[in-house]
């Protein structure tokens, strides 16, 4: 759906990546994997986990400040937080939250969501809705996840494939006519949520029932999010671009979520799109989940990849299972 009432912008990005870097190495003294093995089925290298006194929220929080840097807005000018995770530092208080409170932004309400992968396009359809409408004016989109805390690090189909790591952009409204987000669509289809899920430990009460605790580890059936992801994400593309009134070819670069390479190359053989315009960063970041299409944006801008004034796609694809496309256009100065 197209909502244009107020002209949005999306002014700003950054990223934080956690210090520790653990590589396919690494992983091989932990688990029966080798590099060949992870290199040649994912296409990553290495991967950050948080330690020390990294949390998933600064993470957050520092992609936020960065964000709001690069946009030359003030902390106090931002009117909402919103925080696109899966793996929240806690039940509550909020991500957002903890994010407000670090950068101070005084002014802001603050939310989190869960869309899994596909987080940062739910996320940025909620901030230009908000903006859209007249509600709010500038808004602090972060996406953050830090799966290393829910993996099973015995489990080789899994502890390989994941990263942690936080993005951000900042959203507002537009000063000029022109609206930054051309298109944007979000779909779920929960019939196959169990396909890809991470069961929240807990029990019920024990007045009414013995339970006992269950693992809140990833749990993945790989070969069916693969057939997902390739099947599903070439459609949402070419319906996106074309409700946009473009063509595919129009289309100047492509920022996937980062989950495995050969999910990307299919995707852009399906799309006849020659891979060169899609920015790929895996290798270093494995699957970093929500955060994982912020924190390539930043980083394409900040490596020279993506020129502006330019056309972008932006896909998502997850747990839930979610997915979701945005086709925007980028007017850094
Ligand atoms: N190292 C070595 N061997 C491994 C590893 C590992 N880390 N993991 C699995 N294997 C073995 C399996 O045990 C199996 O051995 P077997 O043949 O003796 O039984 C063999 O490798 C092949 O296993 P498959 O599961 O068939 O491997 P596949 O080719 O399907 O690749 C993978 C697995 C990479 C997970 C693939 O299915 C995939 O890319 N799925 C997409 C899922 C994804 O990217 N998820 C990320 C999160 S979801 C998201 O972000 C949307």
């Amino acid at each position: 759906m197209n909502i244009n009432n107020f002209p949005v912008k999306i002014a700003g990005f950054g990223k934080c990546l956690p210090q520790t870097v653990i590589t396919n190495f690494d992983l091989e003294k932990l688990v029966d994997t080798n590099d060949e093995w992870i290199s040649t089925r994912s296409g990553i290298k290495e991967r950050r986990i948080i330690s020390g006194e990294e949390t998933c929220s600064s993470l957050a929080a520092e992609a936020g400040k960065k964000a709001l840097e690069s946009a030359n807005i003030n902390a106090e000018e931002i009117d909402l937080i919103i925080c696109a995770t899966s793996i929240s530092d806690n039940l509550y208080p909020s991500m957002a939250c903890e994010v407000q409170k670090e950068l101070d932004c005084v002014n802001a309400a603050a939310f989190d969501i869960t869309a899994a992968c596909t987080g940062l396009i739910y996320g940025l359809n909620i901030a230009r809705s908000f903006i859209a409408s007249g509600i709010y004016k500038k808004i602090l989109l972060t996406s953050a996840d830090a799966h290393s805390r829910f993996l099973n690090w015995e489990d080789r189909g899994t502890c390989v494939l994941f990263g942690d790591g936080a993005g951000a952009m900042v959203v507002t409204k537009s000063d000029t006519e022109e609206n930054d987000i051309l298109y944007l669509e979000m779909k779920a289809d929960g019939t196959r949520g169990c396909e890809l899920k991470i069961p929240l430990s807990g029990k019920n009460c024990p007045l009414v029932e013995p339970n006992t605790l269950k693992d809140s580890y990833v749990k993945m059936n790989g070969k069916e999010i693969y057939k997902f992801a390739i099947n599903t994400v070439p459609e949402s593309i070419k319906q996106a671009v074309t409700e946009s009134g473009l063509t595919i070819d129009e289309i100047d670069y492509f920022i996937l979520h980062q989950a495995n390479i050969r999910i990307i190359e299919s995707i852009a053989n399906k799309l006849g799109i020659n891979k060169e315009k899609f920015f790929v960063n895996l290798q270093k970041y494995g699957n970093t989940s929500a955060a994982s299409i912020a924190i390539a944006m930043a980083e394409a801008i900040e490596e020279g990849f993506i020129k502006t004034p330019s056309t972008l796609v932006l896909s998502g694809f997850g747990a839930g299972l979610t997915w979701g496309t945005a086709v925007i256009r980028l007017r850094l100065k």
